[in-house]
This record gives C-alpha cells, sequence and structure tokens, in this order.
C-alpha cells in the first residue's frame, strides 16, 4: 500500500486516515504469538518519528528504555536518568505511533529509584507512566521485586520483568558481565523467574545470560514471555536498542548486537530486516552473538 505523507519542514508522520488498520498488539495476542511459536519482536524507541518507522516495520512491542540515559542524554549508565525523562519519552513514543495509527505494544521503563522504596512508590511511579501512555511497565531485579510485580498486577498495571545483566545496579555488579554462569547464580536466576511468573509478570527480559539458561527458562515458564538481549535464540522473543541495530554509536557494538542498517536502504528497511531475522530465526545466531 503506498502512503502519501504530509510533507513538514520537521519530517514526516503519515495522515490517520491513510494507515491500513491493524490488529492492535496485546497480551492476549502475545499469548497467541507465544503459544504458536512465533517470536515476539521488541525495539526500543525514544521518539515519535521512530517509534512510528518501528511499528510501521512490523516491530510487536516497542520499549522505552531507561537506555535512552544513554543514547539520547549522554549518560555513563541508566542511574540517573528520571521518572520525569521517562514519561516525557512515553509520550512522545505513544503520540507519534497514535499519529501513525500504530498497534505496537509499549512498555515504560521503570527507572532506577522510581520503585526501590516499595509497593507504594512501585504504584504511583508505575502509574505516571501508564497515564504517559504506557501500555506495560518493564523493572529489574528478582527476589525483593516480586511482591512489587504481584502489587502492581493487582492493580491492572502488566509488567515485564528484567533479570541477568540489570543495568540499573551495573555498579554492584562490577561492569556489564554475563550473569548466571556459575550453577549457584544459575540456580537462583530460576527461582527469581518462577516468582516473578507466580507473581503475574507476563513478560520477562533476558540480559547477557547464557544461551542454554535462557532456553531453560523459556521452556519453564509459558506465561512469562522470555525476551532477549545477549541471551541466545532459545527465548520466546528478542530485543536490540534502536540505535545500536542501526550503527548508530561510535563504538564498538557488544558481541550480542548485529548491524541491520549494513545492508538496508534505511531505517525502516533495517528494522523490517530485524523483524524478519528475529521471526525466522537467523538473529541471533548462538555461534556469533550468545554466550
Ligand atoms: O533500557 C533498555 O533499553 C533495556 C533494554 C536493553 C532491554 O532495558
Amino acid at each position: 500500500m503506498s502512503i502519501t505523507t504530509q510533507v513538514t519542514p520537521y519530517g514526516t508522520l503519515p495522515p490517520a486516515a491513510q494507515m491500513p488498520t491493524r490488529r492492535p498488539v496485546s497480551l492476549p495476542r502475545l499469548q497467541e504469538m507465544r503459544e504458536r511459536g512465533e517470536k515476539i519482536t521488541m525495539l526500543t524507541a525514544y521518539d515519535a518519528t521512530f517509534a512510528a518507522v518501528a511499528d510501521a516495520a512490523g516491530v510487536e512491542t516497542i520499549l522505552v528504555g531507561d537506555s535512552l540515559g544513554m543514547v539520547c542524554q549522554g549518560l555513563s549508565s541508566t542511574v540517573g536518568v528520571s521518572l520525569e525523562t521517562m514519561c516525557y519519552h512515553v509520550e512522545s513514543v505513544t503520540r507519534g505511533l497514535r499519529r501513525a495509527q500504530g498497534t505496537a505494544w509499549v512498555l515504560g521503563d521503570m527507572p532506577f529509584g522510581s520503585y526501590h522504596e516499595g509497593k507504594e512508590q512501585a504504584i504511583r511511579s508505575a502509574t505516571k507512566l501508564m497515564q504517559a501512555g504506557s501500555h506495560m511497565v518493564k523493572l529489574e531485579g528478582g527476589g525483593w521485586t516480586a511482591e512489587i510485580v504481584q502489587f502492581l498486577v493487582e492493580r491492572g498495571i502488566p509488567v515485564c520483568a528484567h533479570l541477568g545483566l540489570t543495568p540499573q545496579t551495573v555498579h554492584a555488579l562490577g561492569g556489564y558481565r554475563v550473569q548466571g554462569k556459575t550453577e549457584e547464580s544459575a540456580v537462583t536466576m530460576k527461582r527469581h523467574a518462577h516468582e516473578l511468573q507466580d507473581a503475574g509478570a507476563t513478560m520477562l527480559v533476558l540480559e547477557m545470560v547464557p544461551a542454554a539458561l535462557s532456553k531453560t527458562l523459556t521452556d519453564e515458564l509459558p506465561r512469562c514471555h522470555t525476551i532477549g538481549i545477549g541471551a541466545g535464540n532459545g527465548t520466546a522473543g528478542q530485543v536490540l536498542v534502536m540505535h545500536d541495530m542501526l550503527g548508530v554509536n561510535l563504538g564498538k557494538n557488544a558481541k550480542f548486537v548485529r548491524n541491520f542498517m549494513q545492508d538496508a536502504g534505511g531505517v525502516q528497511a533495517a528494522m523490517a530486516a530485524f523483524v524478519k531475522a528475529v521471526k525466522d530465526g537467523s538473529f541471533p545466531d548462538n555461534a556469533v552473538h550468545a554466550w
């Protein structure tokens, strides 16, 4: 379908009336995908235009990640990102999707310090992210987070958990390292993952986790969809930070990243190539991108 965009001096979003009608992504739809073995795709986006382009490329879920602290704000870690900043970017992303009649499921990341005081603080922070337009919130860590997850889910807020390398605790972890390599840490991660599913988390990002462990977790968690980043190809879905998969950085990409822009004619084509590669199982390649 060809779409005529309205030309403005500052980027273009198509008029809503010209967008094809598609079924919005929802939790039941993600569960259906899981049950038929279709991989779930996720990219980060932080603004209206990139979110709309990712949606048009077929990306089902968009994470407004606190990685924006590094890629947009120039911070050295995600620790300095505030809830107000997260809400600003969630609003931008969801406004872009609305204008483009996008159907993607939007996750808003709960930043460092916005849920650490406990359930009451967590519900206040999650409410702000939901009112900014998120469909789901994401929070990092296992063990102490399970009761927070349950508290939010019981109040109608879908939650994505995040285990493995949890960037908000980078200083405690001693750097950006693979997690779950020892028998003891793998057992702890499994326990945390089960507790999070039991608490009602319906998605779980697994970051920098050995491929075999994330495959086991995926097999053991039918109601909590594992989304891997540097976690091998056995997860229910894959996520990458948009800037990394587009090759928009000055440093060397992490081992788990593929630059999809290299062979694409543009951003939307690169994102569509990511979607295709995740769905057909060619990304990630465990021999190249995993531990
Ligand atoms: O903040 C973020 O972008 C993330 C992804 C790396 C999963 O948490």
